[in-house]
């Protein structure tokens, strides 16, 4: 059974098969418009959402399926009345496939070891391979190719999207440099970087962890960043985070130092004046709309081919 619970158990060459496939769904959705006929997509939500919730609900709806939003909060399993396991068992006598955003990766792994359907990770603290698959298939219509291309991550790094970033961008050959603060709370999980050098080496790419945003952000092609204040971060962080981040705020000053072509990413929500400018979201060099607009392709095409997976 194919679930995506992160890109690492995803070979390169099904990376690369759902991201063609994101294109053709994008250049001819109506080609695709009963693929999904009399079929249930279940969204576990525990955490909030727009592009998430919205896209794959949009793209059931233009697949010919149904999705159903499950709010965890009002669920047995988050009421601590069932467990995950049951959760799952029960789920996949009704529906054909299921998507979480959940707090704890290990409860998706628990949800993907106990279902007998395919198991999307729709983003946990530690990863959101879903946005990452949207943003690869960004950089690619935007730069023509992904092999060689230099993606600099400047901000959090203790992050679902930078971990997912550092998997995606190593198996495919992207050079991927993150600047972050010193410290655990701040830097990459070790695991995560000793997984994408391990992949980077078999793609002949580049990973580097540094503390200074221009060392990353010099000649990048891509510049992205991601919220100084994740859905799983406590308010009372909101001071000391500001102050340890805006070291690496996505300015006209950093992109300045990027390749003049550079392209400046963030998958959203984002809020001006903290990891980036308003001048920078708002500029020329922003993409940040097309690749919000790209989660409702790659979502379909990870349903496809996760559906796809179970009819051979
Ligand atoms: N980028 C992203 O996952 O956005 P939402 O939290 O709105 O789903
Ligand atoms: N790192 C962010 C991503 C939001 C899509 C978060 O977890 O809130």
């Amino acid at each position: 059974m194919l679930h995506l619970v992160s890109m690492k158990e995803w070979p390169p060459q099904l990376i690369e098969e759902v991201l063609d496939l994101a294109d053709a769904v994008k250049r001819e959705p109506a080609r695709f418009a009963t693929a999904m006929a009399g079929q249930t997509l279940l969204m576990i939500f525990e955490k909030p959402s727009l592009r998430t919730r919205v896209s794959f609900e949009t793209g059931v709806t233009q697949m010919g399926g149904h999705a159903i939003y499950y709010d965890m909060s009002t669920s047995p399993l988050g009421a601590g009345k069932e467990n995950i396991a049951d959760t799952a068992r029960v789920i996949s006598r009704y529906v054909n496939i299921v998507m979480a955003r959940l707090f704890k990766h290990e409860v998706i792994v628990e949800l993907a070891r106990h279902a007998t359907i395919p198991v999307i990770n729709a983003l946990t603290d530690h990863a959101h391979p879903t946005q990452i698959l949207a943003d690869l298939q960004t950089i690619r219509e935007k730069k023509g190719r992904l092999k060689g291309v230099k993606v600099a991550y400047c901000g959090d790094g203790r992050n679902n999207v930078t971990h997912s970033l550092l998997i995606g961008c190593s198996k495919l050959g992207l050079d991927i440099r993150v600047a972050c603060p010193d410290g655990t709370d701040y830097s990459p999980a070790p695991d995560v970087i000793r997984s994408a050098l391990g992949f980077a080496k078999k793609a002949g790419s580049q990973v580097l962890v540094t503390h200074d945003a221009t060392e990353a952000a010099r000649d990048a092609d891509v510049v992205y960043t991601d919220s100084w204040m994740s859905y799983h971060v406590a308010h009372e962080k909101l001071e000391e985070r500001v102050r340890v981040f805006t070291p690496y705020q996505v300015t006209a000053a950093l992109m300045a130092l990027a390749a003049p072509d550079a392209i400046f990413m963030n998958c959203l929500p984002a809020l001006r004046g903290f990891e980036q400018t308003a001048e920078v979201m708002d500029g020329p060099q922003s993409v940040v709309f097309d690749e919000a607009e790209n989660r409702l392709h790659a979502h379909k095409a990870i349903l496809l081919r996760l559906l796809g997976d179970l009819k051979k």
